[in-house]
């Protein structure tokens, strides 16, 4: 039995998530985890919610409440969507827990000792009256270039120049509104992330079959200007984890925290810590140790192309320079961007369907099919009601939910509601299974493989085929002449319900339940073998009729909803 650490990104704590960041990671990370749990595999699945930060500050300021209390409710409502999604983590955890803050707090230890960071004095705008530095972002000003009055210290959101906050015209603090500021002295620690250019680029150059997305931006990261470059693990901010030295203070370093990005990959390992402390593993270091088992663990990381370069180089620059036996990454799975109807999803706008309202809609596995067989694989894809509608109606509802449907109410009206006996299947059955092994081999690659629009494509034709055996064989027509084959024919359908519901399971899970209850059994055994795979309900095996798997989307709703989600959320 093999073993899957699998990740997905962890997304930020401020918000819901909009479809396009469900589809870039944890959607088809579960479906991966689904997979390999179906095939038998020893899963652990993680994800959480990143919670430190300079967005999570200004978020908790918007909502008018203190920044742990709203990191807590937040990461409520996020695990609750999350199982609305059937997303199948074993564990959720969060990047502000302690387990994390004592890992983030070990690593910056080691990797000190080991001479990988340095300090550095910057300049760095101070507010008098919040008695704090203020982040780029904190500090509001007049745009030097359009005039906008509302620009950022990093970026002019109106004529999107960057900019640095002593370029801003009347700069003020965006938490009190006072001007009254200065630039002061403030040390900061930096990662020598240069000083380990050629071990992770010898890293990167051996790792095998990584797709092109991948590799072509950490190459690009590592090689680009005067090539990688050390970065700043540390900013002058309130809430994160408190900068120590393992457990020791960090002299000059008081009232700092680490920034975002160095303690949210932390928590990938923080997160097994946190399923075991919370009841539901035993051995955290079996997935994370390689000196405790961990090197027979195969490591896939799910997330969208901006955060391949913190995955490729910062995080492994993390573990490597650590210099202790951590489980390296190995397969790193990265997404383009979804767009929605003709523009981009954007949650800083709200532009686009958020997670929570696409629930309120349909239940999750019409999202989860259209997602995962429309993912941006090799290329930005996009979003329409129009491609929806017709996919939700063609594959899901006309090729799947009718199959089902006419199999178990023909059967229920001319035999029973239990498995009919008939004879030994013959050559049109022994064709199709046939077609089906060549097909479910070709599904079990592009799944191992994690191409998902391909796997989509191939359990689409295995639903047809069945579909296409049955309008070929047409049982009603048959059994006039022949009930005795009719019989048989229904037997074969009634069999392959059940394989297409283990089969189907990564991608809709809701439905693939469903099936099995219908076929009251929960043998959902992987069809390693095709032939008895569709000889598992034998005669006399009992079922029901399901109510409607898979409904149509009317012109009218999909009009309704495309005027719904035209504008912009509040
Ligand atoms: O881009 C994002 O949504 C980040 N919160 C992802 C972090 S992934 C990891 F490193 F933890
Ligand atoms: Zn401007």
């Amino acid at each position: 039995m093999a073993r899957h650490l699998i990740t997905s990104a962890i997304p930020y704590i401020n918000g819901i998530k909009h479809l396009g960041n469900l589809v870039g990671s944890q959607l088809p990370a579960d479906l991966y985890a689904r997979f390999q749990r179906g095939r038998g595999n020893e899963v652990l699945f993680l994800c959480a919610t990143d919670e430190h930060g300079t967005p999570a500050e200004l978020a908790a300021a918007k909502a008018g409440k203190p920044v742990a209390e709203y990191c807590a409710e937040m990461h409520a409502v996020q695990s609750k969507i999350a199982e609305g999604f059937r997303l199948s983590f074993d564990h959720f955890g969060r990047s502000s827990s302690e387990q994390n803050k004592v890992l983030t707090q070990h690593f910056a230890g080691r990797l000190a000792e080991a001479g990988l960071i340095r300090e550095v004095s910057e300049k760095q705008v101070y507010s008098n009256t919040d008695g704090r530095f203020l982040p780029d972002r904190y500090i509001e000003g007049t745009c030097p270039n359009c005039g906008y009055d509302k620009a950022r210290g990093d970026q002019c959101e109106n004529c999107t120049k960057q900019l640095d906050p002593t370029d801003l015209i009347d700069p003020r603090s965006a938490i009190s509104g006072s001007t009254d500021l200065e630039v002061r002295e403030t040390k900061h620690l930096y990662l020598c992330q240069s000083q380990m250019k050629d071990q992770l680029e010898e890293w990167i150059d051996t790792r095998e079959g990584w797709p092109i997305l991948t590799t072509s931006i950490a190459k690009k990261w590592l090689t680009d200007g005067d090539g990688l470059q050390d970065r700043g693990i540390t900013r002058d901010l309130a809430w994160g984890v408190p900068v120590k030295k393992g457990t020791e203070d960090w002299p000059g370093m008081e009232g700092k925290v680490f920034y975002v990005w160095f303690d949210a990959p932390i928590e990938y390992i923080a997160a097994a810590q946190e399923w075991v402390d919370a009841g539901k593993g035993t051995d955290w270091e079996r997935w994370w140790r390689t000196d405790k088992g961990a090197d027979d663990v195969r490591y896939t990381q799910f997330m969208g192309k901006d955060n391949v370069p913190f995955h490729t180089l910062s995080f492994p620059a993390t573990i490597l320079g650590s210099g202790e036996p951590w489980k390296l990454v190995d397969y790193i799975k990265s997404f383009n961007y979804l767009n929605y109807d003709g523009g981009q999803f954007s949650t800083s706008q709200g532009r686009g369907v958020f997670m929570d309202q696409a629930l309120e809609i349909l239940p999750a596995d019409y999202w989860r099919w259209w997602l995962l067989s429309h993912a941006p694989e090799s290329s930005d894809s996009e979003f329409t009601w129009e491609n929806f509608q017709t996919s939700v109606n063609k594959d899901l509802a006309d090729v799947l939910g009718n199959f089902v449907s006419r199999v178990t109410k023909f059967c229920r009206s001319k035999f029973s509601e239990a498995v009919p006996e008939g004879g030994a299947y013959g050559p049109r059955e022994e064709a199709l299974i046939e077609t089906l092994s060549t097909r479910i081999r070709a599904y079990e690659a592009h799944m191992e493989a994690m191409d998902v629009r391909k796997s989509a494509g191939e359990l689409r034709a295995i639903w047809v085929a069945g579909n296409e055996y049955l309008q070929d064989a047409a049982p009603w027509t048959t059994f006039k002449t022949d009930p005795e084959a009719a019989a048989m024919q229904i037997r074969l359908a009634l069999n392959l319900i059940r394989l297409y519901a283990v089969l189907s399971a990564p991608f809709i899970p809701d439905a693939s339940a469903q099936m099995m209850e219908a076929m009251q059994t929960e043998d959902g055994s992987w069809p390693d073998d095709v032939p008895a795979a569709l000889q598992l309900l034998t005669p006399g095996h009992a079922f029901t009729v399901p109510d409607v798997t898979f409904r149509k989307i009317s012109d009218e709703e999909r009009e309704g909803w495309q005027e719904r989600f035209s504008g912009l959320r509040s």
